[in-house]
């Protein structure tokens, strides 16, 4: 059995609680599986490292995790001490972009036993994919500020949208589309506002619909599509966006199928030139940090597409449906943010424990 090496990187708040959580369940299904997956664990790309050393990230973190079969993130963020856009951009933003993890994939369904916020939304009504484009497009740092202190003051932040960077992910999310049953591609635009960008989206997607002549395509605004995401969440299939909106349409995917808590996501290079990186959709909630009450389920099941990812989908799979048996047992067993009373640790040892149970039957 071939050893998998997975960096393991905690981060800030309660990425250090849901990540313990997630090791215990893929150390399950690596028992039961037959797996050998070997952790390293680093401290960067944290606050603590940052109060240390003045900067997110080492010098050497590139050769560092290139190696890595895989990457295991928890979440970074800690306003407090460093403001949002030096922690974000100086590290989990950088593994992205040069890890070239192009792809962010963001499944959103509504688990059995999850009760929707939105009435009578039932298991099987939601059930799409967020495909987010992460290396380029809103996310950049081209632009400056001009007239600094003066009335006249001024910023400007450019977008990037590159010919290879938007047909790499729509190809990505046609060819997600082309294994479903429902064939149905919709597209995040907003070319009636953003002039430039947006409209050269759209004929990209065009161009890539002629290739994919199964697909059915469509495309909203983004504006409407927010709307519609709350009113028909039964119409998606897979949705692709740029950087931007599908930052935002993915964590309002989470939220009207329950919970943010659960949400999971790979930050994929599909060439596999490069580690993919696997973490949940939330960040590190400095308001409940701490506490043990944070909902490990995104940082497990985020475990589970890490494992298909190795090439284990038995091992994937095993994961994912001992979650699906703990939340539709409900009850105690979830964490308070789903009505139950276990902490994070112990509702990570009973999706370890399902998923052993799973395997011995
Ligand atoms: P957040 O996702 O950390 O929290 C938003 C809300 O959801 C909070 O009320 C929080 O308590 C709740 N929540 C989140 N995860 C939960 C879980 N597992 N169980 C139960 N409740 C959960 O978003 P935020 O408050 O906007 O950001 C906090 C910090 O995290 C900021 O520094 C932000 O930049 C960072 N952040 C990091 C990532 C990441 O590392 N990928 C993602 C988003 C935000
Ligand atoms: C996410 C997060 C990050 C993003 C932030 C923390 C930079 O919100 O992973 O969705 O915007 O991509
Ligand atoms: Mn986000």
């Amino acid at each position: 059995m071939a050893i998998r090496r997975i960096a393991v990187i905690p981060g800030d708040g309660i990425g250090k609680e849901v990540v313990p959580a997630g090791i215990g369940v893929l150390d399950a299904a690596a028992a039961a599986f037959d797996l050998d997956l070997e952790y390293e664990y680093f401290d960067y790309a944290s606050a603590d490292y940052y109060v240390e050393h003045g900067k997110m990230l080492p010098d050497g973190w590139f050769e560092e995790l290139r190696p890595f079969d895989a990457i295991y993130f928890g979440a970074v963020g800690w306003p407090e001490v460093v403001p949002d856009h030096i922690s974000l951009w100086g590290s989990l933003l950088q593994f992205r972009r040069h890890f070239d993890q192009y792809v962010n994939l963001r499944p959103i369904r509504l688990m059995p036993g999850v009760t929707s916020p939105l009435a009578g939304r039932e298991v099987g009504d939601i059930d799409f994919y967020v495909v987010r484009e992460n290396t380029e497009g809103e996310y950049t740092d081209l632009g400056g500020r001009m007239f600094a202190g003066t009335e006249r003051e001024t910023v400007i932040q450019e977008t990037v949208m590159s010919r290879i960077g938007v047909d790499r992910i729509l190809k990505y999310a046609f060819e997600l589309a082309e294994t479903r049953p429902k064939r149905h591609l919709t597209s995040a635009t907003k070319s009636n506002g953003i002039s430039i960008s947006m409209p050269y989206w759209d004929e990209r997607v065009a161009a890539m619909a002629s290739h994919h002549p199964t697909v059915d395509v469509d495309s909203y605004h983004i504006d409407i599509l927010t709307a519609n995401f709350v009113l028909h969440p039964d119409w998606f299939d897979v949705v692709v966006a740029s950087n931007l909106f599908g930052d935002i349409l993915s964590d309002l995917g989470p939220a009207i199928a329950g919970t943010i808590g659960i949400a999971p996501s790979g930050n994929i290079n599909p060439e596999g030139l490069f580690p993919s990186l696997f973490e949940p959709v939330h960040g590190s909630a400095p308001g409940i940090a701490g506490k043990n009450v944070a909902n490990p389920i995104g940082q497990i099941w985020s475990g589970s597409m890490m494992l298909d990812h190795l090439g284990e989908p038995e091992a994937a799979r095993t994961v994912l449906t001992a979650v699906e048996n703990v939340l539709a047992r409900g009850g105690a067993a979830l964490t308070a943010d789903m009505g139950g009373t276990s902490g994070t640790d112990e509702l990570g040892r009973i999706i370890a424990d399902e998923v052993t149970a799973i395997a011995g039957r």
